[in-house]
């Protein structure tokens, strides 16, 4: 290289290291612009909801004494949803809905639903009703879990008005758990069933963090009779 080309050179590196470190900034500012201050936002909003939705219907005190960390995602066959407590009816619900949940690929997890207002909300002296019982699922994948309670869809008695059906999802912070003690209940049997409490068996098996959780709420419609038929029609 000429000794008169040096400095122009050194401009060019000067310049390349310039734009290199300008580039380096603008992606950094956005970056945390659009990245971890909404994340943060949303998050906030996000838990602030949780807890305002679940205290609102009194989920919180009547089943869980905390909200969930996040809402579960809980859809139906029939193309329904169920969140925030929102109205659905027994025939739209019939059906094992899929759950989904913020998972760490290696956690396992038990999945309840439970019904706090038998025979009504009023006087709920059947608190709660053990709707579905799912242990040590990989992740999200319920069909790959330890199924106690059967799948059964809602069936409020005519004339008693609303009822929540709330879904909760808790961590088991120690890996698997031996379930083989607790009790199997097909979808033809009310056994075990009445007057569950979910939180005895949160602590019995040493369940950790609420992660996810949602509700909604059904009264009677004419898919009732043929559930109740179906709860009559099994030995266990
Ligand atoms: C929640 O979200 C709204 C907009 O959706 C926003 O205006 C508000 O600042 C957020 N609140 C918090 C605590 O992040
Ligand atoms: C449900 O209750 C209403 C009144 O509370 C009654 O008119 C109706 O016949 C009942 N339906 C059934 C299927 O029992
Ligand atoms: C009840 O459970 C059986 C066995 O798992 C299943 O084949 C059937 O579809 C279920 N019935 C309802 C109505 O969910």
């Amino acid at each position: 290289m000429a000794p008169a080309s040096l400095p122009s050179a050194r401009r060019r590196t000067a310049t390349v290291a310039l734009v290199s470190l300008w580039l380096c900034l603008v992606l950094d500012d956005i970056s945390s612009a659009s990245g971890d201050a909404t994340t943060a936002a949303t998050s906030n909003n996000m838990t602030t909801e949780v807890q305002q939705v679940f205290a609102q219907h009194e989920v919180i005190p009547d089943v869980i004494d905390a909200a969930p960390k996040e809402f579960a995602k809980i859809t139906y066959p029939s193309g329904v949803t169920a969140s925030g407590g929102n109205e659905l009816r027994p025939t739209q619900v019939k059906d094992q809905p899929r759950v989904e949940w913020t998972a760490k690929p290696d956690a396992y997890y038990t999945l309840f639903m439970v019904d706090p207002d038998a025979p009504n909300r009023q006087e709920p002296k059947f608190r709660e009703i053990g709707h579905w019982l799912v242990g040590n699922i990989p992740g999200t994948q319920v069909e790959d879990g330890d199924h106690m309670y059967a799948f059964v869809g809602s069936g409020p008695p005519n004339g008693s008005g609303l009822h929540r059906y709330v879904f909760l999802v808790y961590e088991q912070p120690g890996g698997k758990i031996d379930f083989s003690k607790a009790p199997r209940v097909s979808n033809r049997s009310r056994n075990h069933r009445v007057n569950y409490r979910h939180r005895e068996f949160v602590k019995q098996y040493g369940l950790g963090e609420l992660v996810a959780g949602n509700f909604y709420q059904a009264q009677y419609d004419d898919y009732v009779p043929t559930l109740h038929a179906q709860l009559s029609s099994g030995t266990e």
